[in-house]
């Protein structure tokens, strides 16, 4: 039932081919994710009948690999007369005693309220439970700033929940609650509260989990416009979070949610929204897409890693190679013969003498680069900050082009990698699984389709580079 309508979009050509996105219309967070018989659910913010926010239904689809999505019918719809009549925001999917369970949020007029629902037929339908909302009100002793999204684990026999919250003129917050059967639900307090100022007043989309011998707090903040991590001890229902960092500094990736797989690997995904206007999304009858999932881990140091998953490799087609050349201001084009809008692209650089690279030496990749130079993107390093520089992006004004880094100091010996993902109107840029930059671009030309290396000061070698050019998941 799907199938014509993503048919129908598939000529777009900034459709991404191997990012997920669903068949038309409009999709925000990513929701519930959870791996039921070998299979990984993704739920998503949806409206189904418009390429706009609008009354939020639970998109669903599939997948065996994380590579290859089924579109399922969708999950959640909001239900007059009740408490989730004007939406169904964003939660947490979990298996309770076998049964499968999705925590979400309930809007009704300007009331956000905790909602239960319930799969008998293997996640594919779901009852909403006649007692919802399971929590009433907020804790009536606090000034907060919204009450809305979940996060879900079990602990010592019983159910923890947070709900992302923010306490007025103080800072964001996430509300810790307990439960034994997810319905009745005791508040303890926050986790830990923020500064205003600085990690913004509203939490929304909280997620926390262990990673390695740490915890980590994810939550998307209003009104920074992008997701935030603390690492740190969770002790005694208290968090205490001792590093902060920023997710993904491309200016496009939010509302991330994990889940954490049947091989233990924590699994990442989040929102990248579009960099265009509202009425060529509307023209375009799609907006939204989900970023490609993300391995994360905790090195030593205690900012966060990100690595594509592995599964990846499936779409690799066509590759090219090159190894150890020297790379110079001003020099001829290396990769002339290599072109597309679909490649993942893994490029080592190294400093020349084998030292450090030089505080403004600045060098990269472009992509999507018209023939005559007028729309390209650059992907640069310059000894401090990885960024991703759009301002020749394309030729359409309307297009958002504005430049977003991220810092990465690499230490004396160490190369760069730049690990990249091109997907027509999405690039996702993994700076050594350190600094992570999701970004969209619209080129205008059908011919900005080049690619190559360039260095604007300095020297420097490149190490190896090997491009794919990527198939359609949905072929
Ligand atoms: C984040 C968010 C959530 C909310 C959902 C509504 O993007 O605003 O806080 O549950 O989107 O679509």
């Amino acid at each position: 039932m799907t199938q014509p309508l993503r048919e129908k979009l598939a000529a777009d050509a900034h459709r991404p081919q191997y990012h997920f996105l669903p068949p038309a219309n409009w999709m925000n967070d990513p929701n519930g994710l959870i791996q039921w018989q070998d299979h990984y659910h993704l739920f998503y913010q949806h409206n189904p009948n418009n390429p706009s926010w609008g009354p939020m239904h639970w998109g669903h689809a599939v997948s065996q690999d994380l590579v290859h999505w089924t579109d399922l019918p969708n999950a959640l719809a909001p239900t007059p007369g009740t408490a989730d009549e004007d939406g169904c925001w964003s939660g947490y999917a979990v298996n309770h005693q076998g049964t499968p369970t999705l925590l979400y949020t309930g809007l009704r007029g300007q009331i956000q309220l905790p909602c239960l629902a319930t799969s008998r037929d293997n996640l594919l339908t779901w009852q909403k439970y006649a007692g919802n909302p399971v929590i009433a009100s907020p804790p009536p002793e606090l000034d907060v700033v919204g009450f809305r999204d979940h996060t879900l684990w079990p602990e010592n026999g019983a159910w923890y929940q947070l709900i992302g919250s923010g306490i007025r003129d103080v800072g964001g917050t996430a509300l810790l609650y307990q439960s034994s059967d997810l319905k009745r639900w005791q508040y303890l307090h926050p986790i830990t509260i923020g500064d205003k100022n600085e990690t913004g007043e509203m939490w929304e989309c909280p997620d926390f989990f262990p990673l390695g011998d740490k915890h980590v707090l994810i939550v998307s903040p209003i009104p920074l416009r992008r997701a935030l991590y603390f690492v740190g001890i969770y002790a005694d229902h208290h968090f205490t979070p001792d590093v902060h960092g920023t997710v993904d500094a491309g200016g496009h990736f939010y509302a991330p949610l994990t889940m954490q797989d049947e091989n233990g690997r924590r699994l990442m995904w989040g929102w990248l929204w579009e960099g265009r206007s509202e009425q060529a999304q509307q023209k375009a009858g799609w907006a939204g897409v989900m970023s490609l999932p993300r391995i994360l881990s905790l090195p030593p140091g205690g900012s966060l890693s990100q690595f594509p998953v592995p599964e990846l490799a499936a779409l690799r087609n066509h590759h090219f190679h090159l190894a150890n050349i020297d790379l110079t201001p001003g020099m001829a084009p290396v990769l002339a013969d290599v072109s597309g809008d679909t490649l993942e692209i893994l490029a080592e650089f190294e400093p020349l003498d084998g030292g450090v690279f030089d505080a403004g030496q600045t060098f990269g990749l472009k992509v999507r680069c018209s023939p005559d130079g007028a729309e390209q993107t650059l992907i640069v390093y310059d000894g401090q900050e990885v960024a991703v520089d759009r301002q020749r992006a394309s030729l359409d004004v309307e297009t958002h082009r504005d430049r977003y880094s991220g810092p990465l100091q690499l230490a004396s010996g160490k190369t760069l990698t730049l690990h990249v993902f091109l997907d027509r109107s999405v690039i996702e840029l993994f700076a050594n699984y350190r600094t992570c930059l999701a970004s969209r671009i619209y080129p205008s030309r059908p011919d900005s389709l080049g690619l190559d290396l360039f260095v604007r000061s300095g020297r420097v070698r490149l190490k190896s580079l090997d491009v794919w050019s990527m198939a359609s998941i949905w072929a």
